[in-house]
């Protein structure tokens, strides 16, 4: 297939979003850019449009894809109620990184849900992302535009290298400010949080009060049991590079990095962790927390692209965004940790 790169910088850029307008609505699919990270987007009512997606991806089949709007209006008939909690958490983070899952009505089709009765919405805070749904009038279904497994992308470069010749378009926009994708928590029943994200679990409790916060956000889910969210059991967001992830204070993780010095291993640290260490560095924001979720996924590809065999992460904080970025690395790693 021949992919179009087609460049829009804002929603001024109204040509481009017209393009990709018609070809969602001639049932076509195409990588777009969000605050998140990048999304490969359809018509979320054309089931045939939306299994393209699961072809392009190599998705499995019973992992339910979230649906983007651009307005309140367009999650009410998709709906079987848009709960006060909804209108709550709509009211304070939406547009945003947030993403709310309901009981869906049989307007969506089998492909989104994946065969659950609920569907997970999306308002996106990017104005490329609002802009094109605007235009092509559409509900839009969009998991991360990555090769399933892969990390997810951030940067228009990392949707081509992933799926160059296997979508429709890719729109060539900004880096995602954020950097992961949003958090996810179901409101069927007590609050759960399913996928942490920028909207942290103390902005989830200030609007909701108390929240459940499931189980596979931390560990692995057990083997054969279900999870309330089909995507958190599968290995995700990995390179090909071994990760381990260490949970230690900086000390103890430079001199373990260190002792571990052979060929192919590298440290995926923090900027601050650089000066001691004696093995290949790449770094994945600051010891304090900012600039991680920003920069986790690019660190990851880049592991890949230098050809590294082993590298030892260090640990997150998980206060506040660090919950997120520790569920992403913790999955990168196969759940293979080490606590000094
Ligand atoms: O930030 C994001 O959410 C990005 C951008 C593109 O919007 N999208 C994204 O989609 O991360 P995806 O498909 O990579 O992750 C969606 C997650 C999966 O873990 C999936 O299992 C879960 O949400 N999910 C979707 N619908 C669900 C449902 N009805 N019930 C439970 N989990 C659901
Ligand atoms: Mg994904």
């Amino acid at each position: 297939m021949n992919t179009r790169h087609i460049t829009i910088n804002s929603k001024a850029d109204k040509e481009g979003i017209l393009e990709v307008a018609e070809i969602l609505k001639r049932g076509g699919i195409v990588a777009i850019p969000t605050e998140t990270v990048y999304g490969l987007a359809a018509n979320a009512l054309d089931g045939a449009a939306v299994a393209k997606i699961f072809e392009a991806k190599g998705r499995p089949q019973d992992n339910p894809l979230i649906v983007h709007i651009s307005n309140i209006e367009m999650a009410k008939p998709l709906v079987n109620e848009f709960t006060k909690s909804a209108k709550d958490l709509s009211d304070k983070f939406w547009p945003g990184p947030l993403t709310m899952i309901l009981e869906r009505t049989d307007l969506v089709p089998q492909e989104v849900s994946a065969g659950l009765n609920t569907v997970a919405i999306r308002y996106p805070k990017n104005e490329v992302a609002a802009a094109i749904i605007e235009a092509s009038g559409l509900p839009l279904a969009a998991p991360s535009a990555n090769l399933s497994g892969s990390p997810s992308p951030t940067t228009a470069e990392h949707c081509i290298k992933d799926l160059d010749g296997r979508v429709d378009a890719i729109v060539v926009s900004g880096d995602c400010e954020v950097g992961l994708e949003s958090t996810v928590i179901s409101l069927c029943g007590t609050p759960r949080l399913l996928r942490p994200g920028a909207v942290t679990v103390n902005q989830l409790r200030e609007v909701l009060g108390e929240i459940e916060i499931d189980s596979a956000v931390l560990a692995e889910p057990e083997k054969n049991k279900p999870v309330a969210s089909p995507g958190m059991k599968y290995k995700h967001y990995a390179p090909k590079t071994k990760v381990i992830l260490v949970e230690s204070g900086r000390e103890e993780y430079i001199s373990y990095v260190n002792s571990q010095n052979h060929e192919g291993v590298y440290a995926l640290c923090f900027a601050e962790d650089v000066m001691g260490l004696e093995v290949p560095t790449v770094c994945y924001g600051h010891s304090d927390g900012s600039g991680q979720a920003e920069g986790l996924f690019a660190a990851l590809r880049e592991l890949d692209e230098k050809g590294a065999k082993i590298a030892y992460a260090h640990s997150p904080s998980l206060e506040g965004v660090g919950l997120a970025v520790y569920n992403r690395l913790i999955r990168a790693a196969a759940f293979c940790t080490i606590k000094l």
